[in-house]
């Protein structure tokens, strides 16, 4: 068995404003941003993965492979509930999940099983420092937030970061080709800039109160230049062959996470302000 653990949560979104956090109004549109991208991406993934599964001869590797399936399908499942709350309120933003399912569907029949899996692989890998740094800054960028929606972002952010090495895993073991996944590192980047820009335009034209163009470039000005640097170096660092991804050191609210799920905290409204009642 892998390590990854598998949490159904039921999320309740009925009412919520596209600015969920009014002191952050980029950070907010960038993480409606990911809500969007999530479900059609985390499907390409899965397609991809389940792909993968025949060419898996380690039973550990594949049993890796499916949990990491199976918890990017309770995200999409969220993320898709999320969406449908905010175009409750904005119609024009149906448009942005369609885009979503069909972007990623053409990518899937644009390209080879290897293509897409040095794509995860190299993806995947870099959320572990852009995620970690949102979770260590949650204070600044979650704080003052609609609870139902940054419990979302923090949930997901967490589990990204437990599974951070299952797609680079499987690329490993089923391709092994590291010359092959440097080289499409940049076709990466400008097929998830294309994506980013395609939504940010639906956006603009979706929400009436629409204030924040190039919120996705935007995002983390609000936090110290230091940190915004090694982030971005850490990014760097985490497409280089043999980086160690499964050492790298989980942000501390990962563990408080999982404590304040194991003692039964309604975790759909865990951050921010809900006190650690229970946890030990
Ligand atoms: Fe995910
Ligand atoms: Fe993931």
């Amino acid at each position: 068995m892998s390590n990854l653990t598998i949490k159904k949560i039921d999320w309740q979104f009925d009412g919520i404003d596209f600015y969920f956090n009014p002191k952050q109004r980029n950070f907010s549109a960038f993480n409606n941003m990911i809500s969007f991208m999530a479900p059609g991406m985390e499907r390409y993934f899965c397609k991809a993965m389940k792909d993968a599964e025949e060419h898996i001869t380690d039973p550990r590797v594949l049993d890796e492979c499916k949990d990491f399936n199976r918890q990017e399908m309770e995200h999409s499942k969220a993320h898709v509930k999320h969406c449908k709350a905010l175009i409750a309120k904005y119609p024009g933003l149906q448009e942005a999940l369609d885009a979503s399912f069909e972007l990623y569907d053409e990518h899937y029949k644009a390209h080879d099983l290897k293509y897409h899996l040095s794509y995860m692989g190299g993806l995947e890998s870099a959320f572990t420092p852009l995620f970690g740094t949102i979770i260590n800054h949650r204070d600044q960028l979650f704080g003052g937030s609609d609870p139902r929606v940054s419990s979302l972002f923090l949930w997901h952010y967490c589990e990204e970061i437990e599974h951070r090495s299952s797609a680079i895993t499987v690329y490993n073991h089923v391709i092994g080709d590291n010359r092959y996944r440097m080289r499409n590192v940049k076709p990466m980047g400008a097929h998830g800039r294309m994506i980013s820009e395609t939504l940010m335009e639906i956006f603009s034209r979706a929400v009436p109160e629409w204030d924040t163009p190039d919120a996705h470039l935007k995002w983390a000005d609000t936090l110290p230049k230091w940190t915004r640097r090694m982030m971005g170096l850490k990014i760097l660092a985490s497409q280089l062959p043999y980086y160690p991804h499964q050492a790298q050191p989980l942000p501390k609210y990962f563990a408080e996470w999982n404590r304040r799920y194991e003692a039964g905290e309604d975790m759909r409204v865990t951050y921010p302000e809900t006190p650690l009642a229970t946890a030990a």
